[in-house]
């Protein structure tokens, strides 16, 4: 396992790397999931940094995911989006997964905006409604922050309280109403699941039992880091399909990304709506 000194020495480098190819610090970070990839398109002016040429960056390997940084503008805003996450189905450790918030936190983005295709497990939502997430639930697996505490990062034991940030949830809401996608838009509690098979039915009751209202392979261990260093987050959830049990449908990863096209221009433009107002 890395030392402290050694993950701080080696975040600074891949730092330095990227500052020394961008012209403007950018304001807000979108790391965006299966469902958003598109949106890295319409970012202007875009400089593309490919993560395999940073130095000591993870390396993507999940499908619709690029795996590249790109930094520019849109609606207005100053952005870095990364086009392909790191999930720990790939095969990282969790402690692994902390690494790309704090690069950004070290880059001096001020928002972060973490998006994701989920299933939904309410039966009173539908597929393809956008999940402002309020809050989430993560029992299975280490914390991204353990280990040795990297104290220029944060403190040893971080709150969560308002991991995703009041202020931000209630932007979101505010926008959906003004685009017309009120009733499209919910707010819940995202539940996380290692993958990478879908849950098995039995499962999805019991996060239901539990408090989820959605369920999802990703974007916890980068709320966690985030809450750590201080770093506002907005969590937004395509539920792009009903999970497991709760239609006649199969899941399979073709259905998720096609339900993810038709609803991801819907997300897209809520997302570029709340950007703006920032
Ligand atoms: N379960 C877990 N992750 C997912 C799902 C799901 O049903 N749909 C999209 N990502």
């Amino acid at each position: 396992m890395h030392n402290p000194e050694q993950i701080w020495q080696e975040l600074q480098e891949a730092a330095g790397y990227i500052q020394d190819r961008i012209q403007d610090t950018p304001e807000v970070a979108l790391i965006l999931g299966s469902a958003l990839g598109p949106l890295a398109e319409e970012i202007e002016d875009p400089i593309k940094i490919a993560y395999k040429d940073v130095p000591h960056m993870l390396l993507s390997t999940a499908p619709g995911h690029a795996g590249q940084f790109v930094f520019g503008r849109l609606a207005g805003k100053r952005v870095v989006a990364m086009s392909g996450r790191f999930h720990y189905y790939e095969g990282y450790e969790f402690e692994a997964l902390a690494q790309p918030v704090r690069l950004l936190k070290l880059l001096g983005v001020e928002t972060l905006v973490l998006t994701n295709a989920a299933g939904c497990v309410r039966t009173d939502w539908q597929a393809n409604d956008i999940m402002v997430i309020s809050d989430h639930i993560k029992f299975m697996g280490a914390s991204p922050l353990r280990g040795a505490n990297i104290p220029q990062l944060g403190v040893r034991f971080p709150d969560t309280t308002e991991m995703y940030t009041p202020r931000l949830r209630e932007l979101a809401l505010e926008t959906a109403e003004e685009l017309g996608q009120s009733e499209t838009t919910r707010q819940g509690v995202y539940f996380f699941m290692p993958g990478p098979q879908y849950e098995t039915p039995a499962e999805i009751r019991a996060v239901r039992t539990l408090g989820g209202d959605a369920v999802g392979m990703s974007t916890v261990t980068e709320a966690i880091t985030a809450a750590q260093c201080g770093l506002p987050v907005l969590g937004l959830s395509l539920l792009t399909n009903m999970a497991a049990g709760l239609s006649e449908m199969t899941l399979s990863e073709e259905e998720v990304s096609k339900s993810g096209e038709e609803s991801g221009a819907r997300m897209a433009a809520l997302l570029k709506g709340i950007l703006a107002k920032l």
